[in-house]
């Protein structure tokens, strides 16, 4: 397959474990026969260094040319502490969300055999926890107009709004997942005290009669983020709004033992992408120390997206090989055993070649 690969390892440790990805996807691209073209693109702190801008249009050009996205991370220190900042490195990401309209953000939650012990969660509630959350991604709180502060700066405010074909389209892909999977819904929502919410309970209530196979559950999100870490086995697919699912996602991904395994998805109407759903970690940054299994993960999640099954299962057969012979970097190692990040890309890349 001809494919074209636009890669944005953006802040922090982005460039690192984006080299390691790479490695393993050149190793498939060259094992199973493919063409892939690549191209770089600029975008957070790195891209307001540069140009200015946190998403310049030459990025988006890139990206809007290619069949994928590969990402990394953005964020920098130097902007966190200065709320007055005019422009912010999570700016870019955001831009590059609307703009190519990846209204759906696709993270999951699985184990791996060789890590249950890592988990803050007995093992015998998180062995075979398998959910995946679609979060909308480009609605909601993040997005809402008005945002802004008053004129003397005193007052603060964010609106959250949703359309009904904004959540239509998100839970759409939540059902058509459930299908797939062990056919069950949750919808995570706050309806009890927002209108947005009591929106979405009402879309997701007319949709379900068009999946009568889906079993599906309404409950507050407050509810879920208790329910998640005491019995996660109890889910298989959640839909929810942008800033739950923020919040959610990340509580969801460090039950499996490190937040460097989970990879994501974004997907929508233009090109989607692929991201570990870490972020920057700056104080590792430079140090060959970040774990890489996230990102290498979304590169098999890339894979799948365009219909290579084969290659991603090699990709997480391998992972999990990895993480069985205890070639892991030193947030999961055990006894300070800890391999360096390009030593794991590199045993992993190793293996498929
Ligand atoms: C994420 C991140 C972003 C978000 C930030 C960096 C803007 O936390 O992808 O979850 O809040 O969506
Ligand atoms: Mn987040």
């Amino acid at each position: 397959m001809k494919l074209k690969l636009a890669v944005l390892a953006g802040d922090g440790i982005g460039p690192e474990v984006v080299d390691q990805a790479l490695k393993v996807v050149k190793a498939i691209e060259k094992k199973y026969n493919h063409e892939i073209e690549y191209s770089e693109g600029l975008v957070g702190a790195c891209a307001i260094d540069a140009t200015g801008n946190p998403y310049p249009d030459a990025t988006h050009e890139v990206c809007m040319n290619s069949d994928v996205v590969l990402f990394g991370a953005i964020g920098d220190p130097r902007f966190d502490n200065d709320p007055s900042a005019k422009v912010r490195p999570e700016q870019g990401l955001l831009e590059m969300r609307r703009k190519l309209q990846l209204f759906a953000n696709v993270r999951p939650t699985f184990t791996f055999p060789g890590l249950l012990h890592r988990s803050p969660l007995k093992e015998d509630r998180i062995e075979g926890s398998d959910f995946v959350f679609f979060r909308e991604l480009t609605g909601g709180l993040y997005f809402g107009q008005p945002q802004g502060r008053s004129e003397k700066g005193d007052k603060a405010f964010d609106t959250c709004f949703y359309t009904k074909p904004e959540v239509e389209r998100l839970a759409k892909l939540g059902f058509e997942a459930a299908m797939k999977r062990k056919k069950k819904l949750t919808v995570v929502d706050k309806a009890n005290v927002l209108a947005t919410g009591r929106l979405w309970r009402e879309v997701a209530q007319d949709m379900a009669p068009q999946y009568p196979e889906v079993t599906v559950e309404y409950e507050f999100v407050d509810a879920v983020a208790m329910r998640l870490i005491q019995w996660p086995k109890d889910y298989d697919v959640l839909i929810t709004t942008n800033m739950f699912g923020d919040i959610l996602t990340d509580e969801a991904s460090v039950i499996t033992g490190s937040m460097g395994l989970m990879p994501s998805a974004s997907v929508g109407v233009h090109t989607a992408l692929f991201e570990p759903i870490h972020g920057s970690y700056p104080q590792a940054a430079g140090k060959n120390i970040a774990n890489p299994v996230a990102t290498i993960l979304s590169a098999a999640m890339m894979f799948e997206h365009v219909g290579l099954l084969d290659e991603a299962a090699e990709i997480r057969k391998v992972v999990n090989e990895s993480l069985v012979s205890g070639i892991v970097t030193e947030d999961v190692a055990e006894d300070g055993k800890a391999h360096s990040t390009s030593a794991v890309g590199d045993w992993i890349a190793g293996k498929i070649a």
